[in-house]
């Protein structure tokens, strides 16, 4: 095959074959094709796009680069959620376990960090022992006795995303929406689910920042799960604050701990609820988004969501102490708070700062072999709209060293303004099926 044509008419803005996507994602995976070429065709295709039959090519060919999970006979509703990515998006943490006390089985698989977002399996590994590379017939025995999992790309599953993946973290290649949603959807529909809700942010530390854009990334997702037999539905919630209070891998770890445990914050519980009521009743589990949502809080007052989450970090080599003792996740050798340096209103808290400097201070990686530091990272405990003092502790720095404490207390002075008017998103904005969009709650300022 000759890369350097695929590249040159991607880059002139012709449409590839669908035979020419297949045997691209081939020879990638099997090693024939180096990542400067690849790395280069992904830069036209950020600019240039996809057309359907290229995205639907390069998404069937990047499920058939691995092998599938399969559930028959399993006497309940597989279903899965994916997050196009956010910063403190510690979302998978609690709804996985969550819904999986409600009668749902979740084979919750989850990338790593991807340009300045976390990833829930950096988060994860962050846990003493936890593994989170099961063999495919592990996960399987796994949502058999557990009815759920929360596993990364096994070699097996989508290994062209796996590697395409990793490369675009580091190539800038991830804001393109075909490649998101191809990304996305290989991985989900080779886990052989029931169904699909998807997580779409949209604000400044979305990928795709803007509504418009965030609605057509929901619209092309969902276009290639329904097509495939997977009915899929969309939230479009809000990114342009960090989710929750903090960012950082063994930080967010224990933030979701506090959420299983009933006490995660009102923001980070709400996206979660209104993401697991959509899961429920995708899964037919129940009929109405009330009772669902019941059913959902319930799983938590009880201690059910909690329980189960236990049994999955038991399960996958993880220390369950870390359930009743959080203090024995990996803690950062330095900390230091940050302090209003005015009195007023915050206007925003700025998520790209705040997760590139997450990245900066070793919590991410700049090449493909860096290693994540789970230790590093933010506790930020306001929001656009609160009122602060001067002087005030309005977050808390976690890092390695005094040149990291540094380098954290410059990006909480730039990301916190408390100059002009606050306009945050709504929380959770839009609703968007095969059948169309719905408007669940309008800006403040609409
Ligand atoms: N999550 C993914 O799995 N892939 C992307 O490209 C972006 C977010």
């Amino acid at each position: 095959m000759v890369v350097t044509s695929l590249i040159e008419r991607k880059r002139d803005g012709v449409a590839l074959d669908p035979a020419e996507w297949r045997a691209l994602v081939d020879d990638y995976v099997a090693g024939r094709v180096p990542d400067y070429q690849v790395s280069a065709l992904l830069m036209a295709v950020v600019w240039r796009g996809l057309s359907t039959d290229e995205l639907a090519a390069l998404t069937d060919a990047m499920i058939a680069s691995g092998d599938r999970l399969r559930f028959e006979g399993l006497g309940r509703p597989v279903l899965d959620k994916h997050s196009t990515g956010g910063v403190g998006d510690k979302v998978s943490l609690v709804l996985a376990p969550m819904v999986a006390s409600c009668g749902v089985a979740v084979p919750m698989m989850s990338g790593r960090g991807l340009g300045h977002t976390g990833g829930t399996l950096d988060k994860l590994e962050s846990i003493p022992g936890f593994r989170t590379g099961l063999a495919l017939r592990e996960i399987e025995a796994q949502i058999q006795r557990l009815g759920c999992a929360m596993i990364g790309q096994t070699p097996e599953i989508a290994p062209a995303d796996r590697k395409l993946y990793a490369l675009r973290d580091v190539t800038g290649t991830v804001e393109s929406i075909p490649l998101i949603s191809a990304s996305i959807m290989s991985k989900k529909l080779a886990e052989g689910l029931g169904g699909l809700v998807l997580d779409v942010k949209a604000g400044s530390g979305a990928f795709i920042p803007g509504r418009d854009r965030a609605i057509e990334l929901a619209r092309t997702m969902i276009g290639l799960g329904e097509t495939r037999s997977c009915p899929t539905v969309a939230l479009l919630t809000a990114m342009d604050r960090p989710l929750g209070r903090a960012c950082g891998c063994a930080l967010e770890v224990e933030e979701a701990l506090q959420g299983l445990g009933g006490e995660g914050p009102d923001d980070l519980m709400e996206v979660t609820y209104a993401l697991g009521v959509e899961m429920l009743l995708l899964a037919g589990v129940e009929h109405d988004p009330v009772g669902a949502r019941r059913r959902l809080e319930k799983a938590i007052a009880s201690g059910q969501a909690l329980e189960t989450f236990r049994r999955v970090v038991e399960a996958q080599g993880g220390d369950p102490m870390v359930i009743d003792d959080p203090g024995i996740l990996p803690q950062a050798d330095a900390v230091e708070v940050f302090r209003s340096p005015a009195t007023g209103t915050v206007a925003s808290v700025d998520p790209r700062i705040i997760g590139r400097a997450v990245v900066a201070l070793g919590g991410g990686r700049n090449t493909l072999a860096d290693a994540v530091d789970p230790t590093v990272g933010f506790v930020i405990t306001v929001k656009p709209g609160d009122r602060v003092k001067a002087g005030q502790p309005l977050a808390s720095v976690f890092a390695r060293d005094a040149a990291g404490i540094a380098l954290g207390l410059d990006a909480l002075a730039r990301a916190i303004t408390t100059e002009g008017e606050p306009a945050p998103l709504p929380l959770v904005s839009h609703r968007i099926t095969a059948a169309g969009v719905e408007t669940l709650e309008h800006p403040a300022s609409a």
